[in-house]
């Protein structure tokens, strides 16, 4: 699944427009090394990617904004020697007519010429401080054409950050990034049932660990979205758990949050059920309020309703059912108010996501939680963390679940993009009855 160049060049005469007038220097990611002499597999900025598709290291888009918008990229040049052990490389050439730039230099090229292209320029946007280095490099071309105003040249008077016009539209997915969203969660959802399958006691976290890294990688996704997370038993209270080297033990519950890319976009989805494939009274319990937070949660997803509504939905069920199942005293709107359901639900319910798992995007405008939008993506993921305490019946001790799906907002509601991944009591058990 490929996006055509054409959707590029059109996000790239968007940005044009949004920033009227100016030009924007936006560098992708740096390798970086793991150890001595190897690096970590290089990953793209998002922001940069979004504006080309373009995968090498080494690059850098300009973008000049005004009547003739031009999009120009500085890449790495053809290398023979170097292909023989790094692979192929597009070079300038190449790289123009593949990407759709309207001129493409190599990279070597970029101080001289770009000093030239920022002259009399009246804005300079850049990622400004996401990288120290990038930003001392284009202070120094600034300064560059600042020497030379005495000829008569003027230089950017306004220096802009380019991730805010950028992150605005990624926030609303077109429908070629919604294609290769739902191929992520469809990999993803597959993943879970096929680690719901291979689950049993006396096998590790990692064993079940290394089944998403199969699906992940047999179906085509480029690598884990973010660490995966499998948490047997307490693990599941440790909210950024990824030792994931525990012994899975009859009885508990696992909790896995695990997600794959896909052309750059990320799926991130939480299950939770039973190592034994049968939830006891307790866990029970506690799933069937988390997953009744989940559904009122999600009920909220609609165009016109406030970034907010999810999480207000899903904290007024899970505080009641802390109340019902005796975690906590009060009454509902107390425990809401002075922030008691926190000891259990100490996080927030959702986030954008798209190429970043954590997405691009404000959720508040003017001080105003935003309003969803139709093409907006974001997850949807309450929980509750039982930690063993004198004050806590112990039948719910080291009890911990998340449901996390991603949900598309559409004109008419929402879609859950994840929804082959099973997650009632009952979808859950009969999958789970099923092992061979
Ligand atoms: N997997 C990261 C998150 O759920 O936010
Ligand atoms: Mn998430
Ligand atoms: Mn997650």
């Amino acid at each position: 699944m490929k996006t055509d160049i054409s959707h590029y060049q059109a996000r790239r005469l968007e940005l044009a427009s949004r920033m009227a007038e100016g030009i924007a220097i936006i560098p992708t990611a740096s390798e970086k090394v793991r150890n001595r002499d190897c690096h970590y597999p290089f990953r793209f900025d998002s922001h940069f990617y979004y504006l080309c598709g373009f995968a090498e290291p080494e690059a850098v888009i300009v973008v000049i904004a005004g009547d003739t918008p031009q999009s120009l990229l500085f890449c790495r040049d053809k290398d023979p020697e170097r292909e023989i052990w790094d692979g192929f490389r597009y070079g300038p050439a190449a790289a123009q007519e593949m990407f759709g730039f309207d001129a493409a230099y190599s990279i070597h090229d970029l101080d001289q010429r770009i000093v030239e292209l920022m002259a009399d320029q009246p804005a300079l946007y850049f990622p400004v401080g996401a990288d120290a280095e990038w930003d001392s490099r284009i202070v120094g071309w600034l300064n560059q054409v600042r020497a030379q105003t005495r000829s008569g040249i003027m230089a950017p008077d306004q220096l802009r950050d380019i991730r805010q016009p950028i992150d605005e539209m990624r926030l609303i997915k077109r429908p070629e990034e919604l294609a290769l969203m739902r191929r992520a969660a469809d990999i993803s959802s597959q993943a879970h049932r096929r680690a719901m399958q291979a689950t049993r006691a006396g096998r590790f976290e990692y064993e079940i660990e290394a089944e998403f890294l199969h699906t992940f990688r047999r179906h085509g996704a480029d690598a884990p979205a973010y660490t995966s997370i499998v948490a047997g038993g307490g693990n599941a209270c440790v909210l950024h758990y990824i030792g994931n080297n525990a012994e899975l033990r009859d009885g508990d519950l696992l909790l896995i949050d695990a997600g794959c890319e896909y052309g750059g976009y990320a799926a991130d989805i939480t299950r939770t059920f039973p190592v034994n494939g049968t939830f006891t009274g307790p866990q029970k319990d506690v799933y069937q309020l988390v997953l009744d937070a989940q559904s009122a949660a999600i009920e909220q997803v609609a165009s016109g309703r406030h970034w907010n509504q999810p999480h207000e939905a899903a904290v007024k069920v899970l505080a009641q059912g802390m109340l019902d199942l005796g975690l906590l005293k009060g009454t509902l709107d107390g425990i809401i108010e002075n922030g008691d359901y926190r000891r259990f639900y100490m996080h927030r319910t959702g986030h954008w996501l798209g190429l970043d798992v954590h997405d691009a995007g404000e959720y508040k405008q003017h001080g105003h939680w935003r309003e969803l939008q139709p093409g907006m993506v974001l997850t949807v993921e309450p929980g509750c963390y039982i930690r063993p305490a004198d004050d806590v019946a112990e039948a719910f001790w080291n009890i911990g679940v998340r449901i996390e799906d991603d949900v598309l907002v559409t004109t008419d509601g929402c879609t859950v993009l994840t929804h082959d991944a099973p997650k009632s009591v009952a979808e859950i058990e009969a999958l789970m009855a099923d092992r061979t």
